[in-house]
């Protein structure tokens, strides 16, 4: 029978979910993303050869399969057909083919960005540290039903009038409130309409055409950008992205019922990092959070800002197997950890003079948090590349059984390295 399988980021985004999402491609017809826009970075490696996807989804490298940006996304006109360019540069055949856009779609515009810089950079020591990309913003109007959406591309003259409303109150906000430059609104107009032609082929019914192809038998891969303790009701508010990245999330942001989706795969690093501000109880201030950001070339994707490293957090990936509904892990990176005298994972919190096992939401009980580890002998010799579970070593094997124990989810993926096939699959979501 066949299964749709959903792909969510378990920890603070930027836990290899690009790789594995590549990789269960060719098990399926098409890849769908449903949430965040172009503020996601998702790498592959392809026999060496290193591509970095923001927007377009993670099986656009494998020449059959067809690539859908779901209603739930932001999408940004700009910065998707710089994407689309770099992806025909490199010589990846049908690009624009393959690609499916929503017509519900929410667009990104340039008075998004300049609002998400200006209020970040008016924000001083309480900026999120958002990757500028004018995703809140979006978002924000989106909820407040001023928006322009991809099918408004199609009708200049309305898409005029909302933006011109529209910027009435943005350009007030930016310049009085902010104390930052307005924006011409005739020239915005006309750059972002300036993409409608060459949008217009890929524009479609999502929902209705995922709906039609699951009920004719062909499986999907849903992409999650973000990651679980991002998300903006249950992550750690108000240090968050400005959308739902967990696995129900796919079902509003593509228009598939939940009784669609078959298997919820959390991706994780074997430790953990987080990028931007906010609470991270486990990290280290340490020479070894400094070994993990080198060794693990822990930095930003989109951004290339170093990210902030740590021991693995079980109580947080407790909390993201709860609110996703995890049925298996995906273990990222086990090679950064390899030669390490000694590795430590986090087994629960010491909040408020007691001890618990999973992470509580919100940034001010997280940052009360304090780590309760457990220590592990690391192993001799290398993981790195490690293709089949009985070739790692017996101390690593115990590590990763400890840790699936902990966050109470089942092991299907071990990753060794950053290449496609670098990988150890332990359960087919597929199967
Ligand atoms: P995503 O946003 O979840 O897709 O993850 P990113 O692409 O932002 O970050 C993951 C990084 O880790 C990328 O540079 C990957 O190439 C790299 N990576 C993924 N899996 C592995 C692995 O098993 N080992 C190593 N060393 N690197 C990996
Ligand atoms: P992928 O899909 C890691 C973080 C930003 C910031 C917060 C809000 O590659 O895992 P935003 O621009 O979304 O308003 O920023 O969220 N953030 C990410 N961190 N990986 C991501 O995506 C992220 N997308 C946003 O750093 O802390
Ligand atoms: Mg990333």
């Amino acid at each position: 029978m066949a299964k749709n399988v959903v792909v969510v980021g378990a920890q603070w985004g930027d836990e290899g979910k690009g790789k594995i999402v590549d990789w269960l491609t060719e098990q399926v017809a098409g890849v769908v993303r449903f949430n965040g826009g172009h503020n996601a970075g998702h790498t592959l490696v392809i026999n060496g050869q290193k591509t970095i996807l923001r927007l377009i989804p993670s099986g656009i490298m494998h020449a059959t399969s067809t690539c859908y940006l779901g209603n739930g996304v932001v999408f940004c006109p700009e910065a998707f057909f710089r994407e689309v360019d770099e992806l025909i540069q490199i010589g990846v055949p049908n690009v624009e083919q393959r690609l499916r856009v929503s017509l519900n779609a929410s667009l990104i515009m340039p008075y998004h960005v300049a609002l998400d810089k200006a209020r970040e950079a008016a924000a001083g020591k309480n900026k999120i540290g958002t990757t500028g990309r004018g995703i809140g913003p979006a978002y924000e109007d989106k909820v407040a039903r001023r928006t322009v959406r991809v099918a408004d591309l199609f009708n200049p003259e309305r898409f005029e009038e909302r933006v011109r409303e529209a910027m009435k109150y943005h350009n007030f906000v930016l310049k009085e409130y902010l104390k930052a430059e307005p924006l011409d609104v005739d020239a915005v107009v006309a750059e972002v309409l300036g993409y409608a032609e060459r949008l217009k082929p890929m524009v479609c019914d999502v929902t209705e055409i995922l709906n039609e192809r699951i009920n004719a038998g062909d499986q999907f891969l849903f992409e999650g950008a973000q990651g679980s303790m991002l998300d903006i009701d249950h992550g750690t508010y108000p240090y968050v992205t400005s959308s739902n990245t967990v696995a129900g999330a796919a079902c509003a942001g593509a228009g598939v019922g939940p009784d669609r989706l078959n298997y919820v795969l959390g991706i994780t690093k074997a430790y953990c990092t987080r990028v931007g501000e906010g609470p991270f109880p486990t990290e280290l201030h340490c020479a070894m959070g400094e070994h993990l950001r080198d060794k693990g070339n822990e930095y930003g994707a989109v951004t290339g800002r170093p990210r902030r490293c740590g021991w693995f957090d079980g109580a947080a990936l407790r909390r993201a197997v709860q609110i996703n509904g995890l049925t298996g892990l995906a273990i990222m990176k086990l090679d950064v950890l390899d030669g390490m005298e000694t590795i430590k994972l986090g087994i629960g919190y010491k909040f408020k003079g007691e001890f618990i096992q999973s992470m509580p939401s919100g940034a001010a009980d997280v940052a009360e948090c304090e780590a309760v580890y457990e220590e592990f002998p690391g192993w001799e010799g290398t993981t790195y590349g490690v293709k089949r579970w009985e070739d790692l070593p017996e101390t690593a094997q115990k590590y990763l059984q400890r840790l699936s124990e902990v966050a109470g989810c089942p092991i299907a993926v071990v990753s060794t390295g950053p290449d496609r096939d670098q990988t150890i699959l332990y359960t087919n979501p597929f199967a």
